[in-house]
């Protein structure tokens, strides 16, 4: 075979291998993400936005005042996700969707 054509090949592997990994290393908490969450798992309980919600339980904290509890971070957040308090469900979450959700519930705190 023309020594061209494979060094062709090989690097048009090398490409594609690359791009497969690119993928995970670039993954970040993604607010936006976390907000599309929210909006199908937790809204039924929490009023999750801002205004666009009118339905949530009085009785439940919403996000923004999650957020804004004193000494809030990403990480007291999630383990309010992994180890809820009664009457707070368990769910179901992968890694990434808590870190998405903590990033998006963070991203209501008012700054200082
Ligand atoms: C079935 C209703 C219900 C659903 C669904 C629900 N929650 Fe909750 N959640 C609650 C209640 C009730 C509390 C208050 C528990 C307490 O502290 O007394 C709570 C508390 C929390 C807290 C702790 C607030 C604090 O005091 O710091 C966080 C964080 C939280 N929820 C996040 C979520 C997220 C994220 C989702 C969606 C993935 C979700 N919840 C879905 C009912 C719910």
């Amino acid at each position: 075979m023309d020594l061209r054509i494979v060094a062709t090949i090989g690097m048009a592997l090398l490409f594609g291998v690359g791009l497969a990994f690119a993928a995970p290393v670039t993954s970040l908490p993604d607010p936006a993400h976390g907000k599309d969450l929210a909006g199908s798992l937790c809204s039924n309980c929490h009023l999750v936005g801002g205004g666009e919600q009118e339905h949530a339980n009085a009785d439940i904290p919403s996000f923004r005042e999650i957020a804004n509890q004193e000494a809030q971070t990403e990480g007291t957040i999630m383990a309010h996700i992994v180890l809820p308090k009664h009457p707070m469900p368990t769910i179901p979450l992968t890694k990434s969707e808590l870190a998405d959700l903590a990033a998006y519930i963070m991203s209501l705190r008012n700054p200082e």
